[in-house]
């Protein structure tokens, strides 16, 4: 009998079940860009922060554990309808609290402050005068300097302080850049400290956390790995799991951990859904199995993926449909393997964050494999140990574990693979022609020594054909896009600044070496507007 999926038996619903209870920093969202960049920033300083919806309930947010509350900033207005404004019962807790923007104005406003709409909108640098010594500034600003730069970005400000709180800093625009409660232990900045703009803001972030709500940095990668081996060891039992392996980074890391967690018990079970690239299915069973001693077991189930994806086009339903098929090849694999009941998958925060519908530009962007193609009813229980990591945090992770370099930084390939990068339906000979441009890519970035610096180097293959001239005759072919990004987080990226030679290189040798090309563009959008991926 088919069970309702269980998500996350080992992180819990919600990462907040099961972090060190000793010490949390939330972060309320109300709809940022920064949002994640705030709760990056924040475990930088090894203390764990969690992101969380701006309305989260008081039980959620001061629950056992939580040091600290940031509100985010965010694109609504508190005069206007839309206001966003979290459950009052947090502010009488005596948790410390930091506003940032929009979440500054929050505060001001619910203890008493008035808002309004500057008559002038703040965007860009500005020089923040630090007003008095505050444990928030130290080491911000020194001896007789007593000015540092911020970046703003704010439409409304306070425009009158609440009786209970002093101004600590100034901007030219804002007489109430930096803010304090007397009595309590809440803090507002206008500014937006997590950016790179904000010359101080790394310190200022730092002594938030380690001077106002007296985190001590107990979050590191040993910590983490420790909690984790105890966690999945405590869920699993006696029992096997399968890991859903695909020789990526985050699949390596959650395969090698649950080893170390239940030994021989962890199966690694890697599906080739005949839309990886050129060689792959070969090197990532080599790698996992012999440089990694992962028990694997390799299924070719091409075929399979293939048929059920003829015809389709929209971008969704592709990533649906593989999602489903994936499911089922792994329940398969399950019971052929035996009293397993469990599915380790590395599905990570990102992924979590952009697939929740919160209000704001955080909501949903895309709905992602790991999270979306779950069947409404599945026979195995989920364990997905870096649910609340980013990237890089895996990385370090990895390394931790002992897993080489180079594996750990391989570029990031999408679960649905080459099927979201050929724009409309995928068939065997798309596929070809893709495989054939993208292995030219990665070799002449790999010649070139740039993998350190990008993040991802890919060709996609357009549903447009083009004419051209190739020799004295007249063609009609495929366009090939290039696609080459830089990013710390796949958050954000921006299109790679290549020397021309090489984007030169590229080209001449996709068309020149790839029957049915005969154009090559190069993808000059950053994310956002764009995303990486064409679908
Ligand atoms: P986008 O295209 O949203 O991609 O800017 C951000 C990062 O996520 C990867 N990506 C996916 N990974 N399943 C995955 O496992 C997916 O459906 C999927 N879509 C995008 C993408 O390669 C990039 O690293």
């Amino acid at each position: 009998m088919a069970r309702p999926v269980e998500r996350g038996v080992v992180t819990g619903r919600g990462s907040h079940q099961t972090q060190p209870a000793e010490e949390r920093i939330v972060v309320l969202d109300f709809g940022s860009q920064y949002t994640q960049l705030i709760a990056r920033r924040i475990r930088e300083w090894n203390v764990f922060s969690e992101i969380l919806p701006y309305n989260a309930s008081p039980e959620r947010v001061v629950s056992a554990g939580v040091k600290g509350i940031v509100l985010s900033g965010g694109p609504a207005n508190l005069s206007s309808e839309e206001a966003l404004v979290p459950d009052e019962r947090i502010f009488e807790s005596s948790i410390p609290i930091l506003g940032i923007c929009y979440g500054m104005q929050v505060l001001a406003s619910y203890f008493g402050g008035r808002v309004s709409r500057a008559s002038r909108r703040e965007y860009g640098g500005a020089q923040l005068e630090v007003l008095r010594d505050e444990a928030l500034f130290e080491g911000v600003v020194d001896g007789q300097a007593r000015v540092t730069s911020v970046w703003m970005s704010h439409g409304d400000r306070v425009e009158r302080l609440p009786a209970e709180f002093i101004s600590i800093g100034r901007t030219a625009n804002s007489p109430y850049a930096a803010i304090r409660s007397r009595s309590r232990p809440i803090f507002g900045v206008q500014f937006h400290p997590e950016v790179a703009h904000t010359v101080g803001g790394s310190k200022i972030i730092s002594n938030f956390l380690f001077k106002v709500c007296g985190c001590r940095g107990l979050w590191t990668p040993g910590s983490f790995i420790e909690q984790k081996l105890r966690e999945c060891r405590e869920a699993i039992g006696s029992s096997r799991a399968i890991c859903a392996v695909s020789g990526g980074v985050d699949s390596t890391v959650v395969a090698t951990l649950l080893a170390r967690a239940i030994g021989e018990r962890l199966v690694g079970v890697f599906v080739d859904n005949g839309l990886l690239r050129a060689g792959e299915a070969e090197a990532v069973v080599a790698m996992l199995r012999e440089r990694l001693g992962i028990n694997l077991l390799a299924i070719d189930a091409a075929d399979r993926f293939l048929k059920a994806l003829k015809g389709v086009s929209d971008p969704q339903k592709k990533r649906k449909i593989i999602g489903n098929l994936f499911i089922e090849e792994f329940e398969r694999a399950a019971s052929r393997i035996g009293d397993c009941e469990f599915l380790a998958q590395g599905t990570l925060y990102p992924d979590v964050i952009e697939s929740v519908s919160v209000k704001g530009p955080s909501a949903l962007i895309k709905g992602h494999h790991n999270v979306w193609g779950l069947p409404e009813r599945m026979n195995l229980k989920l364990v997905e140990p870096l649910r609340e990591l980013f990237k890089d945090e895996v990385r370090r992770i990895g390394k931790e574990l002992g897993i080489p370099q180079e594996i750990l930084g391989r570029q990031p390939f999408p679960g649905p693979g080459l099927a979201v990068r050929i724009v409309g339906p995928v068939t065997q000979e798309k596929l070809f022609v893709l495989r054939a441009a993208d292995a030219i890519v990665c070799e002449e970035v790999s010649k070139a020594g740039l993998e350190d610096r990008l993040w991802q180097w890919f060709a996609v293959l357009l549903p447009v054909k083009s004419v051209g001239v190739m020799g004295d005759e007249r063609t009609y072919e495929n366009v090939v896009a290039v696609r080459i990004v830089e990013s710390q987080d796949a958050m954000t990226a921006d299109w790679a600044r290549l020397p021309h030679d090489l984007l030169a290189r590229i080209s001449r040798r996709i068309i020149n070496e790839v029957a049915g090309v005969n154009r090559v563009v190069y993808d000059i959008s950053s994310k956002p507007p764009s995303t990486i991926e064409w679908e």
